[in-house]
């Protein structure tokens, strides 16, 4: 077990990747929080967890609230006494380019980006005692230009300097801090945009499979181990990194 002894928080973790990644964590031994907005399938998360013999929890917190980010870390601690991990998974899919209004920036840049600094902020308060590991969801939006897209590709540009900046911050306290950047991944949230667009699954996975080496798109688990990964003490030597998780579409 990877995570033995370990209590990670994860935001996000009602869906997709942060689902795949709690599930996961909690397989190779992490006490986890399922951090998310969505009551119902946030614990619904925890839930088919624990029936599976792993330790986790529901902790409601809308990022985007500086006071649900402390409380958020606080119910943590005071559930299993510290956090050695933290997934920065959650986001806003404000998938827009100028017809954007402020509005718009604010819940992108208030989830994304700001939520993730203000709970990271609560969460290294602790973290600095002992060490530990932050892991940023970036995207390969934040490295290449996609069609009306750039209210959620700024953010994620934005969150691999933010990581590059912590990391350099927070080495002296030995908290690594790194970013994961997929590629298209089949989650609910880009199911959404696939309606929107109105593709099938089959024609999406096609069409983005088509911009990759390996000719399909992801699935949520192979970015939790990508995540696994940079949070295990494996990576002990990694720090102000970014991992593509991409099928080789930012490698053209
Ligand atoms: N799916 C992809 O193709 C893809 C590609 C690149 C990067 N990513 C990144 O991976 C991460 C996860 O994406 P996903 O596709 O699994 O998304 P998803 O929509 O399936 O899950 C996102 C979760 O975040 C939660 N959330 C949203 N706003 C929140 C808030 N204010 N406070 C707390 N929780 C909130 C939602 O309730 C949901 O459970 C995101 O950071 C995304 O940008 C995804």
């Amino acid at each position: 077990m990877r995570l033995k002894n370990k209590v990670a928080m994860i935001t996000g973790a009602a869906s997709g990747i942060g689902q795949a990644t709690a599930e996961l964590f909690a397989e190779e031994g992490a006490s986890v929080a399922v951090v998310d907005v969505d009551v119902e399938r946030g614990e619904a998360t925890a839930r088919n967890i624990s029936e599976h013999g792993g330790q986790a929890r529901f902790v409601r917190a809308d990022i985007a609230r500086g006071a649900d980010c402390a409380q958020a870390v606080s119910e943590t601690l005071q559930a299993y006494g510290t956090v050695d991990i933290l997934v920065n998974n959650a986001a806003a899919f404000v998938l827009k380019g100028f017809g954007a209004t402020p509005e718009d920036w604010q819940l992108s840049f208030g989830v994304n980006v700001v939520g993730s600094a203000m709970i990271t902020r609560y969460a290294v308060a602790h973290m600095k005692q002992k060490g530990g590991a932050i892991v940023n969801l970036s995207s390969i939006s934040g490295f290449v230009a996609q069609p009306d897209f750039f209210v959620y590709s700024a953010t994620k540009a934005a969150l691999l300097q933010m990581t590059r900046n912590m990391a350099m911050d927070l080495g002296p306290y030995r908290i690594r801090v790194n970013s994961v950047c997929p590629g298209t991944i089949i989650t609910p949230a880009s199911l959404r945009h696939m309606e929107k667009v109105g593709l099938t699954l089959e024609q999406f996975d096609a069409q983005e499979g088509a911009k990759t080496f390996l000719g399909r798109a992801g699935r949520p688990r192979e970015v939790a181990y990508a995540i696994l990964f940079l949070a295990s003490d494996e990576a002990s030597y990694i720090t102000g990194a970014a991992l593509m998780v991409d099928g080789g579409y930012t490698a053209q």
